[in-house]
């Protein structure tokens, strides 16, 4: 069956966070408990949905601080489900803005997602005077229908992110996210799209059905990655209980570490020295950077050689899959 892209409809899942948030009183933009509005409802304050082919359905209700890989399984079955309906050519998410940057890598890993997987989020709960989170739906929506767009992408405050680049990077502004150099590869306003990168490339890493999609979605939890950061004055204190806990409670050992180090991904003396022997001890360790912006450099006589071009919790990810194939 082809469906034109004007009759195709728009999938629009709920996970919670503040755009669905409610406080006692509309001025109170942080005193507000997330995920309490359900997205059926967020959609019907918004007249642009209004006559839209949407199906919309709540697939978690939670405060993404919380997020959990079983919500991200639930989230990643859903989406396969609905990606591979002909006649849907989108599906819109809503999401808290604390993880969104991990749920959206982790879609990213996961799905091939050859439609946009749009995420979208609000700064302000749904009860505030002036919540930004409806303008964000439109936007998303826009997003979601504009022909050739695919991936999995970030609407907020009129900016288009990547999974791989985004990162939540204010804490209150609404315009809380971020990519580093890359910059967002679009803006959206007014209802027209400016494209001013490729899309990001679908994956196709793992597709329902094959081995390493029923060992994501069936595994009762990821292999144990921690991230840790290098710091004036590190030591080894954390490694050295890690590997105590490892020796003395196999069924949960420590499988990865990742360091978030300092600058182009140096780590303490101190803190390196415990690392480099928690590897000799068959611990995967990978060395990433603290910085907000910039890749690692590798260069020679490094002694954490395994160094990846991701934020310190996306490395956290990659990794925890990447253990999980193995
Ligand atoms: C959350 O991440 O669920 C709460 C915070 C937010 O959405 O801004």
């Amino acid at each position: 069956m082809n469906v034109s892209l004007a009759q195709q409809r728009v999938v629009v899942l709920g996970t919670g966070g503040t755009i669905a948030g409610r406080a006692s009183s509309a001025a109170d933009g942080v005193g507000y408990t997330a995920a309490q509005v359900t997205v059926q409802d967020l959609l019907a304050s918004i007249p642009a949905y209004e006559g839209l082919a949407l199906d919309v359905e709540q697939v978690a209700q939670v405060d993404s601080k919380d997020m959990t890989l079983g919500v991200w399984q639930t989230l990643a079955r859903r989406l396969a489900f609905h990606l591979a309906r002909p006649d849907v050519g989108a599906v819109v998410v809503t999401h808290g803005t604390d993880t969104l940057e991990e749920t959206a890598f982790f879609l990213q890993c996961v799905l091939d997602a050859q439609k946009p997987v749009v995420l979208t989020c609000a700064m302000r709960p749904a009860t505030a005077l002036v919540p930004d989170g409806p303008q964000n739906l439109v936007d998303a929506m826009v997003l979601a229908r504009h022909p050739g767009t695919c991936g999995v992408l970030i609407v907020c405050a009129g900016r288009v992110h990547g999974a791989g680049e985004v990162a939540k990077a204010h804490t209150y502004r609404l315009d809380a996210f971020d990519s580093g150099d890359a910059g967002p590869l679009a803006t959206v306003g007014e209802g027209l799209v400016r494209q001013f990168r490729a899309w990001p490339e679908p994956s196709g890493l793992l597709k329902p059905g094959a081995p390493a999609w029923d060992r994501v979605m069936n595994a009762h939890e990821l292999p144990g990655v921690v991230v840790l950061t290098s710091h004036a004055d590190a030591d080894a204190t954390q490694v050295n209980a890690l590997l105590d806990h490892s020796a003395s409670h196999p069924a949960s050992a420590v499988r990865g570490m990742v360091v978030a180090g300092t600058g182009n991904g140096t780590v303490h003396a101190r803190l390196e020295e415990a690392l480099s022997r928690a590897q000799e001890q068959g611990v995967r360790v990978v060395r990433t950077t603290r910085c907000a912006a910039g890749p690692v450099i590798p260069h020679a006589g490094q002694v954490l050689t395994d160094v990846r071009q991701l934020s310190p919790v996306k490395a956290r990810i990659a990794l925890a899959l990447e253990l999980l194939g193995e």
